[in-house]
Order: structure tokens, then sequence, then C-alpha cells
């Protein structure tokens, strides 16, 4: 294990497992809609997860990726999102799956989403590996959801603190004395 990393909440091989199941009601959901799956990744966080969960679906699908910052600290996410990169196609008309890390407070979200709703989507649903329920203060509801978490900083498989962790195959949480928010 990392020298950084307090405990390890999720291993490799749990991530893997719930990677396939949500692969599968993904794929249950989509099929027979006559068009490709329209996925959006949000880098960075959630590459690693959209990798292995895109190579899982057994329906066409496309992939386009989006970047986004938001403004604030962690604790106080004002929930203004810049757009850093936006998408290279359009969505109207298209079966959008937004495929995300981590949803927290809901603020990064609900922004993006309501941005991406006024594209006009044919449908427009959500995908996160990770959910912290106890700390969301906007409604935000994934369809998918990987794992409900308790609130503790976790980093690994995508998320990072600092640009740093997001390599690690596992997701971990931080030693808390390494962790300023
Ligand atoms: P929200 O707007 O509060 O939902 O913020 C979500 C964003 O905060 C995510 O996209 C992550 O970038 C970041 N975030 C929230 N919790 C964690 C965590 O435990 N580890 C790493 N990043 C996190
Ligand atoms: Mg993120």
């Amino acid at each position: 294990m990392h020298q950084d990393i307090a405990k390890i909440l999720l291993t490799e091989e749990m991530i893997q497992a719930k990677v396939k199941e949500l692969a599968a009601q993904i794929s249950d959901k989509y099929r027979g809609t006559g068009r490709p799956l329209h996925a959006i990744v949000i880098l960075k966080g959630a590459t690693f997860f959209a990798a292995d969960l895109l190579r899982r679906l057994d329906i066409p699908a496309r992939v386009d990726f989006m970047a986004i910052s938001s403004y604030g600290t962690r604790s106080s996410s004002s929930g203004v999102v810049r757009i850093l990169k936006d998408l290279d196609h359009p969505i109207e008309g298209q079966d959008v799956l937004v495929i995300e890390d981590i949803v927290d407070s809901g603020r990064t979200l609900n922004y993006l989403l309501q941005g991406l709703k006024q594209r006009n989507p044919a449908s427009l649903s959500l995908c996160v590996l990770l959910d912290k329920p106890d700390r969301r203060v906007v409604d935000v509801h994934p369809e998918f959801v990987g794992f409900e978490i308790p609130d503790e900083f976790v980093v690994g498989y995508g998320l990072d603190y600092a640009e740093l962790y997001r390599n690690l195959p596992y997701i971990g949480v931080l030693k808390p004395e390494l962790y300023k928010d």
C-alpha cells in the first residue's frame, strides 16, 4: 500500500466487479434505442473508471470528453463551473450518459447537467463511481452509482489530491495529516 494512504476502502477486485455490474445495467438500458449511446467522460477523474466501464458495454457507443473546474474549495465549492474543454460534438437528439468519478455536494454536476440539458439531448443520465450522500447540498440523483461511501477524502483510480494518486489501482483514504481543505 502507498505510504500516504491510511486505509484501502475499495480494492481493485471490488471496483472491477462493480464496473462489470454497472456495464450490464447500462447496456440493458440503452440496448435497442436504434442509436449509439453518447458517453461524456468528465476529465480528469473519471477517465480510469470510464475506460474500464466503456470497454465492458456490449452496445454501440461514442465517447466525448469535457473538462471543467469548480471555483472555490472543496468544502465551499461555489457551484460555478468553468468549462476548460467543451465537447467536440453536439448532443442534440442523442442519448447522453455523463460519466463522473464522484458526486459530493452535487454542485458541480448540477451545474453541468443544467447546461447539457439546454443542448436538447434525447435523454440525459448520470453514472458515478462514488456517491457521498451525506455531503449533498444540491439535488443530484445519479441513475447509476457504483458505491455509496462515507464522508472521507478518498484518492486513487482517477481521484486525486493536488493531482497526485490518480494512478493507484484501488481507492483509499488519504492520511488526514496530508490533507488540507
Ligand atoms: P461537488 O460539486 O461538491 O459534488 O464536487 C465534486 C468534485 O469534488 C469531484 O468531481 C471531485 O473532483 C471532488 N471531490 C469530492 N470529493 C472528493 C474526494 O473524496 N476525493 C477526491 N476528489 C473529491
Ligand atoms: Mg472531478
